[in-house]
């Protein structure tokens, strides 16, 4: 038997999701992971909203819109109307100018390419990174740490996060994928939370004898292994396989990027045993050594993969035909049938 689909004149399937409405479906999945808790953020956006709207002259002029829906400032669509149809997206955890080029090559190779996926901000959504790491007060308050203490850790951290961020040259890549006629968007927060609650719920809560016993629970995890086999597994930054965990919790996956050392010493004192870190850095490892504080490295790659992959899992199911090229660090492994 055979079924007939509706195509275009191009061939390609009737009734394809939009950019737009696939990037607003991602950022619903991250609202939904978000540790603030659905409720807190609608609220918060709905202040922004308020706000935004008694503005005038240059404040409203100036004013990003898209603060007033999208509560992930290092997340948005970087090139492109949004009104592309989209089924084939190129997904990386970093896409620049090369990976671009590469794009256009598979194109004048036959491949079709919709639209780019990337994990990594670029562009305004890289201008506006330290906006995304406020949240990290509350990702260290589910773990005990008073929200006074680590906002006040947290702020001369942002200010160097800014600083050092709006030197960068931050719309290359948008340039190069709008001169040769890729949309693009990045999802950096929103898969971050997928990767954030997936190892609190099946990583932190789970009963260990040692610290070896959580890196085979890590190495089950079908990313931790393929980056494994690689030789990029995950590793033990502090503590030996023989050491005790106490309590576990996977404070550094999500937040814009790394935070102060100072939140060592917080999660310490907040009775934490082991952190899970996409990536330590050696002003923390110092930091952890000094506090005994046991880390363990999960390797950044394999990190953002799974959280790229979750939320792909999760947009999958919006749209059926979604399918992935897989370049710059990541892999598609499908987690839900
Ligand atoms: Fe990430
Ligand atoms: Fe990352």
């Amino acid at each position: 038997m055979v079924f007939l689909q509706e195509v275009t004149e191009h061939g390609y399937p009737l009734f394809t999701m939009k950019l737009k409405k696939l990037f607003e479906k991602a950022v619903q999945y991250g609202i939904d992971a978000d540790p603030r808790g659905r409720k807190a953020v609608e609220k918060l956006l709905k202040k922004v909203k308020e706000k935004s709207a008694k503005m005038e002259g240059s404040e409203k002029e100036l004013f990003d819109m898209e603060r007033t829906w999208n509560p992930f400032p290092d997340s948005r669509i970087i090139a492109g109307t949004g009104e592309e149809d989209v089924k084939v997206l190129l997904v990386g955890i970093d896409i620049e100018t090369p990976e671009v080029l590469l794009a256009d090559r598979l194109r004048e190779k036959g491949e079709r390419i919709d639209a780019l996926m990337l994990h990594h901000p670029e562009g305004r959504a890289l201008a506006d990174l330290e906006k995304a790491m406020g949240l990290q007060v509350e990702v260290l308050g589910l773990a005990g740490v008073p929200m006074n203490q680590s906002e006040d850790m947290l702020r001369p951290r942002m200010e160097r996060v800014w600083r050092a961020v709006h030197a960068d040259n931050l719309f290359r890549t948008e340039r190069v994928a709008e001169l040769l006629g890729f949309p693009a968007f990045n999802t950096h927060t929103p898969a971050d939370h997928q990767v954030w609650s997936f190892m609190e719920k099946n990583i932190c809560k789970k009963e260990y004898d040692d610290l070896g016993e959580v890196l085979t629970a890590i190495l089950a995890i079908p990313e931790y292994k393929h980056f494994a086999l690689k030789g990029n597994p995950p590793i033990l930054a502090n503590g030996g396989k023989s050491s005790r965990p106490g309590r576990i919790v996977a404070t550094e996956f999500t937040g814009g990027t790394n935070g102060p050392e100072e939140f060592i010493e917080a999660q310490m004192r907040a009775g934490v045993g082991t952190i899970l870190s996409m990536h330590v850095t050696e002003k923390t490892l110092e930091e952890a050594k000094k506090h005994h504080v046991n880390m363990i490295q999960c390797s950044h790659m394999a990190s953002d993969t799974l959280g790229m992959n979750l939320l792909l899992d999760l947009l999958s199911k919006d749209e059926k035909g979604l399918r992935t090229i897989d370049i710059a660090g990541f892999i598609r492994i499908k987690h839900s049938k």
